[in-house]
């Protein structure tokens, strides 16, 4: 992971770096955080997910939830990660009908965006993107390790503390 002053952004290497991100950004996690995850299909949100839960300690592998809104991985200790897909939800009435307990919970929504201002006043947005040379979605080489630009948006004062926590320079 490198980091782009000039762009402000992120260079995230390859799915192992990405791990390695969302472990750094793991320890500065608590109850009632919340993180927006940006990017296209294959961005590249639930593989950070994934690395956020095995750097939690989560019980059971974090999967791309698509079929199921919201799913919940407790921890032997501490709050449980809320991993949501809101790719299919419509409008914001949506998202709040899933009652999430934001407070108790350290909640990951993809595809949040433009969603989330109904249910949370702080978080934290990750906007992931491929670079253009990125192979096409049904490319058989889709799976190879591609560079991410990964870029921030705080909201709010909790959102604020994270970015400075985990990436000053990286905003957008
Ligand atoms: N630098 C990288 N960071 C994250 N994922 C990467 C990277 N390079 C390649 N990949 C691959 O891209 C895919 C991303 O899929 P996924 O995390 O499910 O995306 P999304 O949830 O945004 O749709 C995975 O197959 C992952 O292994
Ligand atoms: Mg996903």
């Amino acid at each position: 992971m490198t980091a782009d002053a000039a762009a402000e952004s992120l260079t995230v290497a390859d799915p192992d770096a990405m791990h390695a991100l969302a472990a750094r950004v793991a320890t500065q996690l608590r109850a009632g955080d919340l993180l927006v995850l940006t990017g296209e299909l294959g961005a590249g949100k639930t593989t950070f997910t994934r690395g956020l839960g095995e750097a939690l300690g989560v019980r059971g592998a974090v999967t791309s939830p698509t079929f199921v809104l919201a799913r919940t991985h407790p921890r032997a200790s501490g709050a449980p990660l809320v991993h949501v897909d809101a790719y299919r939800l419509t409008d914001a009435a949506e998202l709040d009908d899933l009652d999430l307990d934001l407070a108790a919970s350290i909640t990951v929504i993809e595809w949040g965006a433009g969603l989330v201002d109904a249910i949370a006043d702080d978080w934290l947005e990750i906007v992931i993107t491929r670079p253009p040379s990125a192979a096409d979605v049904d490319d058989p080489d889709e799976e190879l390790a591609e560079p991410r630009t990964l870029r921030f948006r705080a909201v709010g004062a909790r959102g604020t503390e994270l970015l400075a926590a985990i990436a000053p320079s990286a905003t957008f």
